[in-house]
């Protein structure tokens, strides 16, 4: 409560990381050959750039230690979207996680019990005494997190706008700074990128869309914005790593990587690794499946452009439906979610569709597409689209 109140200087944020870091258990992987390199972000609506991302980067070269966490309210979360496709396993012990990380080049888990047990236990106290959202707490949580992953450098996708953790602009700076300064002290290089969240990322959030969503990607026919915000993160995860001297060279990687199937291959490797089954590649029928779609289309007098997709009612959506967990105890149904999702900026008349909603309950499926008609709104002419990358802090 002190702290919440009063703040840390950076060198006290330092010594409460390091204090929770070696709270329990600091994962080696100096013996497995390669630079580890993670990412980590502060989490969205149609965030799915690690099934993406790690995959890339394990083809271009680097080894990505992925340790991830649950969705919870409106954002979801890598290990539930992972679960979707049958067989996957997300708890694995650490010597099962390194085996997989030194055999194909990526492993993607939840944490162990073992790794920082400190947050577990301080999260739980602000969560009752409302002090989640403080800046020095919600930076050594994370990187006492991360850095007991064993990487040797990260990438940082601090989030801000409607569907993020952070609303404005300026606490994602106060944060994206305060993680980047934890790094410097540890030696281990990070960087930040500043993105924006106020429409979800790509057309596809839920689970079962997400994964055929990232999935695409790798197939090379994701969307724009979400290969954009992909390739930055995972290109600065290159240069860290030393896979590529600049942005150019690692963009050159990254749409080789793609482009030749190494990227799928490596999903692949790891579905096999992980117990999934690799056959949802080819198959998404695989894959849990909603038992119906509504198409939800422009009403006869809209004319004009999507002005907003609000990324937190896109969320409440996915939660009406089932697909997310108000508590962290809740089932999560993987099959209902959110596809075809119309971007700001893109044009409309009257049966246009807007999206289609995955649903599994009647009465879940009118609530959602109230909400989802909610969040779109349409104007007469064509909105600026803020840029989706907005700053870099290293
Ligand atoms: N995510 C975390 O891991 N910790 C926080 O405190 C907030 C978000």
């Amino acid at each position: 409560m002190a702290i919440f109140w009063r703040g840390l200087t950076a060198q006290e944020t330092a010594w409460l990381t390091d204090a929770m870091l070696h709270s329990g258990e600091v994962i080696d992987l100096s013996d497995i050959p390669g630079t580890k390199v993670d990412k980590h972000s502060t989490g969205g609506v149609g965030d799915k750039v690690s099934l993406i991302l790690a995959p890339l980067a394990a083809a271009c070269g680097l080894k990505v230690p992925m340790m991830s966490g649950r969705g919870l309210g409106h954002t979801g979360g890598t290990l539930d979207k992972l679960e979707a496709i049958p067989g996957f396993r997300v708890m694995l012990n650490v010597a099962e996680f390194r085996a997989i990380l030194e055999k194909v080049g990526t492993a993607m888990i939840g944490q162990t019990p073992q790794i920082v047990p400190a947050d577990r236990k301080l999260y739980s106290l602000r969560d009752v005494t409302g002090t989640v959202e403080c800046i020095p707490l919600i930076c050594a949580s994370i990187m006492s997190k991360k850095l007991a992953e064993g990487i040797d450098s990260l990438v940082l996708d601090v989030k801000f706008g409607r569907g993020a953790f952070m609303k404005s602009k300026e606490h994602a700076l106060e944060l994206a700074r305060a993680m980047v300064a934890i790094g410097r002290v540890s030696g281990k290089p990070v960087r930040a990128l500043l993105t924006a969240m106020n429409q979800p990322l790509g057309r596809a959030a839920g689970h079962t869309t997400e994964v055929i969503e990232s999935i695409e990607c790798l197939k090379d026919r994701g969307p724009a914005d979400l290969m954009e915000v992909t390739y930055a993160l995972t290109g600065h995860m290159l240069i860290l790593g030393g896979m590529a001297k600049n942005e150019i060279e690692a963009r050159q990687k990254m749409t080789a990587a793609i482009a030749s199937g190494a990227a799928l291959e490596k999903f692949r490797q790891m579905c096999v690794a992980q117990g999934g089954d690799p056959r949802v590649i080819d198959d998404y029928a695989i894959l849990p499946t909603a038992k119906k779609l509504i198409e939800v289309v422009a009403r006869t007098d809209a004319h004009g452009f999507v002005s907003e997709v609000d990324a937190l009612k896109c969320g409440h959506a996915i939660m009406a439906l089932g697909g997310g967990r108000a508590a962290v105890t809740d089932h999560v149904d993987h099959a209902v979610g959110i596809a075809n999702l119309i971007k700001i900026g893109e044009p409309v008349t009257a049966g246009t569709r807007l999206c289609t909603l995955h649903v599994n309950d009647e009465t879940r499926g009118i609530r959602a597409e109230a909400l989802m008609r909610e969040a779109i709104l349409f104007a007469p002419s064509a909105p600026k689209v803020e840029p989706l990358i907005q700053d870099l802090i290293q």
